[in-house]
């Protein structure tokens, strides 16, 4: 039925385009000049135009019911589930207003040539329009929200105009081309003019849509992966791709055939004709690629938008933009936009016939490339398919103990007890096990991670666990890998705040005196002191640690007391302030991979917003912060922006 719906809605964009093409051409393009003739023809390709957009639209109807109710289509119609539909649904709504206005459009379609003036193109152009343009709360757009939603719907119904505008009056020009060829005379000034006013028209929808797309793009496929990683990025892609070539030819049109209608000496006639010829057979390769687009627009409108599935990575390497200096990065714009105004160059002297230049545009094109491939070559990874993918398990102390206990069933043996790459089995490994600890595990992303957990690394030197390790349980265990490399590399920290991003602590929930909470949702808030102890805190450093987070310092700073050798959840019966928090063993274990037994009693961790330990002290090393040091780096903790997607930073 899937195709069925996917025929059905092309052959209804393709229509609603079709019949505000022919308003559009009349109205925009062909006003004085077109002959009694071609009114008629134009006629028939309205009326058949709204025939077949009722005809698809209402089996659209028909099939978006069975889905939404899960009935065959015959139930759907015989239990009257459609009538439903139109009724309750916003889908059915819009329905409703679009059939009004086909049965308004049918009656000015009715309406005798004489009773047909300008007023009667401009109401058919506006009745059309919004036809066509209603189409867009039936697409993605009608299903953003908010705000976002309005401007994405905006977006939406202009790209649908564009289309309307520009593609559907192609077949209306190729009527009229069609006609001043059997005319023996064509009257060379009329053509001129009406392929002038067609290309104005064609040019300026082109513009619209080239931002329309864009816009649609940033709402739907969102980045990089998710446009050559799903089929929804690479079908957008093969839109794309046709829509350049539709706009290649175009251009060809105007730059090369447009002189040519140029009322010339008697020897001009042959060489009219052909460029006449020329013209409409191109209007009509150029209206069947739009037929193609849509196609595709009618298959993108029921796959879920890149945004929302896991893109697998086609590629095998990526670009690690922040491993580049801003230098850098600038130069690879610069080259981007020569090489993007190489392309343009190239296409418009191919098009003028102008090859030298032609050739000198593209011989520039690739030395930007090549030069653009010089410049990014420190940022170029390897990538697997799995490269971008999200943790499907969250980064929490859940998971992360869950994933030590996987880690010393199946990896410790050759990666060692503590992650060094020192196991029993890496004596006997032809390739010495990776040290799980070093900075460089932050240089992968989590989904580079995925891929060697589960299709092993180095030629088997490291064997893959797709087989024996459900997904779930492979994210559990990279969550460990990567909180234990964390908990290490925070100990370098000292107790300045470091600009550069620093290792995340998982997420994790405690018990306070006011109920549940987690480190997450009190990061909201502002930065976070972590205090982790192997015993209760004196009395004196709590009452110390109470007046920051009381303090009228420049930043709020929330207090977190851990006391990690306290029995599982339970609290100080005289609660002091703030009381240590309750916490489960697994944040119990989770926490402790933040300290070492060289920090003595206490361990402190400035958290930023984004949970990344930004400055440590500990009681063996140097000493633990007084309230003033506390306010002053709190505030400092503060300004840092919090990065919803901070993969605790890209060291090498
Ligand atoms: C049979 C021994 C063996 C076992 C078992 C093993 N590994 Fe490995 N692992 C290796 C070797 C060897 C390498 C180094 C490959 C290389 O240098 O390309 C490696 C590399 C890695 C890397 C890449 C690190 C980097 O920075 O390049 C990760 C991550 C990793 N292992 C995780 C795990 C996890 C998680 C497990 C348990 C589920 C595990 N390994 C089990 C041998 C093993």
């Amino acid at each position: 039925m899937e195709s069925f719906l996917i025929a059905a809605r092309a052959v209804h964009y393709a229509s609603s385009i079709s019949l505000a093409g022919v308003f559009a051409f009349i109205s925009f393009v062909a006003i004085p000049e077109i002959s009694p003739r071609l009114g008629q023809r134009l006629s028939m390709l309205a009326w058949a135009s709204l025939v077949l957009a009722v005809l698809s639209g209402g089996a659209w109807l028909v099939f978006v019911a069975a889905q939404m109710s899960g009935q065959p289509v015959a139930a759907t119609v015989s239990q009257g589930l459609v009538a439903i539909v139109l009724q309750r649904t916003r889908f059915g709504q819009v329905w409703m207003v679009r059939a009004v206005l086909a049965v308004i459009l049918a009656a000015l379609l009715s309406l005798p040539r004489g009773w047909r003036g300008r007023l009667w193109n401009w109401g058919g152009l506006a009745f059309a329009a919004g036809l066509l343009a209603s189409l867009a709360w039936a697409g993605h757009g009608g299903a953003t929200p908010g705000r976002p939603g309005d401007l994405h719907l905006a977006a939406d119904m202009l790209h649908l105009l564009a289309a309307g505008a520009w593609v559907g009056s192609l077949i209306p020009l190729a009527l009229f081309l069609a006609g001043a060829w059997q005319n023996a005379d064509p009257g060379a000034r009329t053509l001129r003019r009406v392929v002038t006013r067609y290309s104005v028209l064609a040019a300026t929808s082109v513009g619209v849509l080239f931002a329309g797309g864009l816009a649609n793009t940033w709402f739907l496929a969102g980045s990089t992966p998710a446009l050559i990683g799903t089929d929804y990025g690479r079908l957008l892609l093969a839109k794309v791709a046709i829509f350049v070539t539709m706009v290649t030819i175009g251009s060809v049109n105007l730059l090369r055939m447009l002189p040519r209608l140029a009322p010339t000496a008697a020897e001009g006639a042959p060489r009219q004709r052909a460029a006449l010829s020329h013209l409409r057979r191109n209007a009509l390769v150029e209206a069947g690629l739009g037929l193609a687009v849509l196609g595709i627009v009618a298959v993108l409108g029921i796959l879920p938008p890149g945004l929302h599935t896991e893109p697998g990575w086609p590629l095998p390497f990526r670009l690690e933009l922040a491993a580049l200096e801003p230098a850098a990065i600038a130069a690879l714009a610069i080259f981007a936009a020569l090489a993007v105004i190489c392309a343009i160059i190239g296409v418009a002297t191919a098009a003028a016939g102008r090859y030298r230049a032609m050739a000198a545009a593209w011989a520039s094109l690739i030395i930007c490339v090549a030069a653009g491939v010089f410049t990014a070559r420190p940022a170029i990874a390897p990538a697997y398919p799995t490269s971008f993918y999200a943790p499907a398990e969250p980064y929490s102390a859940p998971s992360v103990a869950q994933g030590a206990r996987l880690y010393t069933e199946s990896c410790a043996v050759c990666h060692g007890a503590n992650g060094k790459g020192d196991g029993p089995a890496a004596q006997v490994s032809p390739i010495r096990p990776a040290d799980l600890t070093a900075p460089h595990l932050f240089a992968h992303t989590p989904g580079d991670l995925f891929w060697w957990v589960s299709h092993g690394k180095a030629n088997g030197a490291m064997p893959g666990f797709a087989a024996v390790m459900s997904p779930a349980d492979r994210w559990d265990v990279i969550n460990f890998v990567r909180a234990r490399a964390a908990g290490v590399l925070s100990q370098k920290l000292g107790p300045e705040i470091a600009t550069t991003a620093a290792p995340a602590v998982p997420d994790f929930a405690f018990e306070t005196q006011n109920g549940q909470q987690t480190l997450h949702r009190l990061l909201r808030n502002g930065p976070v002191l972590l205090v982790l102890c192997e015993a209760p805190p004196s009395a004196a450093r709590l009452a110390q640690l109470d007046a920051v987070q009381r303090g009228s310092g420049a930043a709020p700073l929330r207090v977190i007391v851990v006391d990690l050798a306290a029995q599982a959840m339970s609290r100080a019966e005289t609660a002091p302030s703030p009381p240590p928090v309750a916490i489960s063993p697994d944040v119990t274990a989770t926490l402790k991979l933040f300290r070492t037994p060289a920090d003595g009693p206490e361990t402190d961790l400035m958290l930023d917003r984004a949970g990344n330990v930004r400055a440590r002290w500990a009681t063996g090393k140097g000493g633990v912060p007084d309230a003033e040091t506390l306010a002053k780096d709190a505030y400092m903790a503060a300004q840092i922006p919090a990065s919803p997607e901070n993969h605790a930073g890209h060291i090498h």
